[in-house]
């Protein structure tokens, strides 16, 4: 069973997004409409199966494992999971043990994510005006992230910040955010807003496509491709002015799933192949069938065999409807 991830179009899944709860003290107006139901709690993976279904994966190959949401620090004992799951960067079958969270809850676990080996975290801010992160998040507090953003470089993390591209809303402040991000010597990454979940406003009048932004962008610094490379999507380029990394992340201008190398599993055990379809696997069943690994890895297999080859994102006017009915608060992005 130690054969690894290799799915039908040859890619070998080496990176794993597990996204811990679906729940979040924040409620981005471009990833959840303001009245959430979330999942029953009894269907929610505890730590234990948790960690055993992560450690299944690196068996399995996985190399990279990704902390995601909902907000995953707002999960109670969260960082039993991360001191668990750090010994598998020990042994060194994990080369990256990392979260993608919102920074609300940040300050108060940076030390200890470094102590449990992370590098690196992302952190999602959209915007540095306090009262426009406040509109776009409905709950959050710019002032708490960016302490958490603090803290987290005081205790030697990497942080990367993402800003989802939005028009008229951070549209003109982009240069500003290069230039903050830059200074404090973290990397940015801008992405282009996807067709999940039902929200109140409309996407397509938010949508603002990286192509331009990028041309814009041209008009002010000089870009320079590089190849440096995450394991994430982003294609990178330097700022020559700053000399900081700028991130592209575009699944709509240019489509990036021919070199795919994740899957994603939310917090109930079920295992998406795409962020872009509705096929998924029931690995919960599987996990809590059997206290051997045999039934999960066999469930993996079967699941990987069903990868399909991307994802299939609109963006338009005419088909409101959301290309992917759950939230992106379900899968973690
Ligand atoms: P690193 O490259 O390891 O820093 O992480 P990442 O950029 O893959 O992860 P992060 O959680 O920061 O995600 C940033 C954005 O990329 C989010 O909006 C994700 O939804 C998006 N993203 C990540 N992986 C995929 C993918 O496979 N497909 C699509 N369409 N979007 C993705
Ligand atoms: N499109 C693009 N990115 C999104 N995110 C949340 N919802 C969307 C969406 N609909 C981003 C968050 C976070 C990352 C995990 O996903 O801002 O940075
Ligand atoms: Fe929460 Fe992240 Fe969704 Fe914002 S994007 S509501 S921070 S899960």
């Amino acid at each position: 069973d130690a054969a690894p991830l290799i799915d039908p179009f040859g890619r070998a899944v080496t990176y794993l997004r597990v996204s811990v709860t679906d729940r979040c003290d924040f409620r981005c107006v471009y990833c959840m409409s303001e009245n959430m139901s979330f999942l029953p709690k009894k269907d929610i993976l505890s730590l234990e199966e948790l960690d055993r279904l992560c450690s299944a994966f690196v068996e399995k190959g996985v190399d990279r494992l990704r902390i995601t949401g909902g907000e995953p620090l707002v999960r109670k004992n969260i960082m039993t999971l991360f001191r668990g799951l750090s010994r598998h960067l020990v042994s060194g079958q994990l080369k990256e043990l990392t979260l993608t969270t919102n920074g609300s809850q940040l300050a108060r676990h940076a030390a200890e994510l470094a102590d449990c080996g992370v590098r690196r975290v992302n952190v999602s801010v959209d915007t540095l005006d306090a009262d426009k992160f406040h509109a776009i998040t409905r709950w959050g507090h710019l002032d708490k992230v960016l302490e958490g953003i603090a803290a987290a470089k005081s205790a030697g993390l990497e942080v990367k910040l993402n800003a989802v591209a939005l028009k008229d809303v951070n549209e003109h402040e982009i240069e500003h955010m290069i230039r903050w991000a830059h200074g404090e010597g973290h990397d940015l990454t801008l992405i282009e807003t996807m067709p999940l979940g039902d929200i109140e406003g409309d996407r397509t009048d938010q949508y603002l496509p990286l192509s331009r932004v990028r041309a814009d962008l041209m008009d002010k610094f000089t870009l320079v491709d590089i190849p440096y490379k995450t394991g994430g999507p982003a294609r990178y380029v330097e700022v020559k002015e700053t000399g900081g990394r700028l991130g592209f992340i575009t699944p709509l201008t240019h489509n990036f799933c021919e070199s795919c190398n994740r899957v994603r599993v939310t917090c109930t055990g079920t295992l998406y192949m795409c962020l872009g379809q509705e096929d998924a696997a029931d690995l919960r069943a599987a996990l809590r069938a059997s206290e051997a690994d045999d039934l999960l890895k066999l469930a993996i297999d079967e699941a990987i065999s069903r990868k399909p080859k991307g994802h299939d994102f609109v963006i338009d006017r005419v088909r409101q409807a959301p290309s992917v009915k759950r939230h992106m608060s379900v899968t973690g992005g």
